[in-house]
Order: C-alpha cells, then structure tokens, then sequence
C-alpha cells in the first residue's frame, strides 16, 4: 500500500522528505511548524530566510510548497508548503489544499524522494475541519501516484489518534 496513515511525532521520521506544514513567510510558528523548527535546529531557519520574498512578507505563497534540507531532523529533506486558512470552504480551500499537496510531491520527485510524510495540513491553527481535509488530501496524493513512479511510499501522520482516526476512516481502512 503506497499510501498509510500512522499516528505519531512527523519529527521522529527517518523518511527522504518531510512536509511542513508552514505559513508564507516561512517563518517557523506553532504547531507542526515549531516542532519541525526545534527538531531541525537553526539552521533550518537560516535556510529559510535564503529563500526569496516573491512579494513582501512572502517566501511560499498558500497552495505552493518550498524545499530545504532536514539539517539536524532524520529526515533528508523538509518540503514546507502552506495550507489555506478554513473560511467556511467558499474561499478556494479544497483546490489550495490540493495544490499543497502535489506540489510538494513534484518538488519532492524532482528530488528522488522515494518516502515522503505529510503531516493533516490547514488541520490545526488554520481551522480546515479534518472530515474534509482528509478525503482531498489522499485524494490528491493518490492522483499524483497514479500519474507518476515517485515517491514510492506516502505517510500521512497524524499527531493525535483522533486525526488518525478520521484519515483512516477517508482512506477507507477502517
Ligand atoms: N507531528 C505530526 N503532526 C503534528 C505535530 C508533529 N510533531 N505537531 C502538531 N501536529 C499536527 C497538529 O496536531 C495538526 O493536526 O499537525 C496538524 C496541523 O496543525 P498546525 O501545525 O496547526 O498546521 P496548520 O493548521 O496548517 O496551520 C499552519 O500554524 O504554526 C503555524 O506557522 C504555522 O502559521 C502556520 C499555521
């Protein structure tokens, strides 16, 4: 199965790429951001201030995805994307948060990443309820999996088990 939902710390994973789940500035935060900042060390910072501004207060507009190095993570590679904020699924969410995900995947093929985890992008502080989030997000890797050799293994790791839960459950393996 190319495509598993496990429960646990995105940070702990001895994977090729990482997804971060980051804001546009990618200025590191909370949530899944801060661990992977924590984990990774300062340099995954300095990193990320390498990458240009294409408008102010902008390095990775929502809906498109950026790569760095994993510095001190397990992880080879962090692809840190932004998901879209929730307003009530009118404002584009279910295509921005598509787009998250392949392009992170093209970004991560470009690389030869063969396993990549993605951690429930837009679930946390932006508010994008996780029964809806968890159909286009493996909606959108198993497109690009049917179109492309790489990555040969997608996790998506869910913190807690409740979101576990609900991935399994949209991947149908409850
Ligand atoms: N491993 C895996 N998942 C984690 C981890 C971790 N170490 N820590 C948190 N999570 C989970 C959260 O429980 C949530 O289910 O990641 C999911 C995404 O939540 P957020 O990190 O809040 O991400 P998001 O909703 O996309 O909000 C992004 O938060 O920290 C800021 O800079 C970030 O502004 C951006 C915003």
């Amino acid at each position: 199965m190319p495509i598993e939902v496990i429960q646990g710390d995105i940070t702990r994973l001895p994977v090729d790429a990482i997804v971060n789940a980051a804001n546009e500035a990618l200025s590191g935060g909370g949530g899944v951001d801060g661990a992977i900042h924590r984990a990774a060390g300062p340099e995954l910072h300095e990193a990320c201030r390498a990458i240009p501004f294409v408008r102010p207060h902008v390095r990775c507009p929502t809906g498109e995805a950026r790569i760095t190095a994993g510095f001190a993570l397990p992880a080879r590679h962090v692809i840190h994307t932004v998901g879209p904020v929730w307003h009530g699924g009118d404002q584009d969410e279910p295509a921005l948060l598509t787009s998250c995900h392949r392009e992170s995947l093209r970004l991560a093929t470009e690389h030869g990443v063969r396993t990549i985890a993605f951690p429930a992008i837009s679930c946390g502080v932006f508010g994008y309820p996780p029964e809806l989030a968890a159909p286009v997000a493996i909606a959108s890797i198993r497109e690009w999996l049917d179109a492309h050799a790489l990555p040969a293994d997608v996790l998506l790791c869910c913190f807690s088990a409740g979101m576990a839960s609900v991935f399994r459950h949209a991947l149908g393996t409850t």
